[in-house]
């Protein structure tokens, strides 16, 4: 079976990326995982990734005088690795038009919400106040709109009367680890591709997300 060569950015702790590893181990993934690349030294996401043999490299974006600069960097060190798929996991990281244009179609990202709902940051906290009754998260291509490209895949986990935003948290998180890889496995297949601002899954443009069973079981 070809694997698909892909990139990994993370910026702390790396459960999904962890989540990726894993799955590729059990031989339930076709992917290479040619690198894990992180902006922060201190992310413990490197640690894990280096125990499971993977190479990584740190890219401090407080060495690079500007966004423009840090991003035009760091294409150039993913491009060694030639990936064919570039997979955002918790890299906590603006990205600039122009690096947004050269991955399109080939950069994803996992974001903790049910997209469109609660772009950006504090997602659990936001979605707690406004008295959602369900959450969850969201697989989709990167484009230049921030948390704005096509969704691919969608895992949704009820909000319960006495959560925080750490046990929401927690149970998307655990929802998120069954997400991703499912997204990468379609992508690695050939089965899901970018074309003309929309997401394909097997030549169907999705006008609504795929919705994943959720696999939580507990909490
Ligand atoms: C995940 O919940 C991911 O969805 C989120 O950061 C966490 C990273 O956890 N990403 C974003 O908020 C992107 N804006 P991890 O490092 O354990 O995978």
């Amino acid at each position: 079976m070809n694997k698909l060569p892909i990139v990994i950015l993370i910026s702390g702790r790396g459960s999904n990326m962890q989540a990726i590893l894993d799955r590729a181990a059990r031989g339930e993934l076709a992917v290479d995982v040619r690198a894990v690349i992180s902006n922060k030294a201190t992310a413990s996401g490197l640690d894990s990734a280096r125990a499971a043999g993977i190479q990584t490299e740190v890219l401090d974006h407080r060495d690079f005088g500007g966004r423009e600069q840090y991003d035009s960097a760091l294409q150039n060190l993913i491009d060694r690795y030639q990936p064919a798929l570039v997979v955002l996991a918790g890299f906590m990281r603006i990205l600039t038009p122009a690096f947004v244009r050269h991955y399109q179609g080939r950069l994803i990202n996992i974001h903790p919400s049910l997209l469109p709902a609660f772009r950006g940051l504090d997602t659990h906290q936001r979605a707690l106040e406004a008295g959602a009754t369900e959450h969850g998260a969201s697989v989709h291509f990167v484009t230049e709109e921030l948390d704005g490209g096509p969704v691919i895949v969608q895992s949704r986990v009820p909000v319960r009367p006495d959560d925080t935003a750490d046990s929401l948290a927690t149970r998307v998180l655990q929802a998120e680890h069954a997400l991703y890889p499912t997204a990468i496995g379609w992508f690695a297949a050939g089965r899901l591709r970018f074309h003309a601002g929309a997401a394909y899954l097997d030549n169907q443009a999705l006008t609504q997300p795929v919705q994943l069973a959720s696999t939580v079981t507990k909490t």
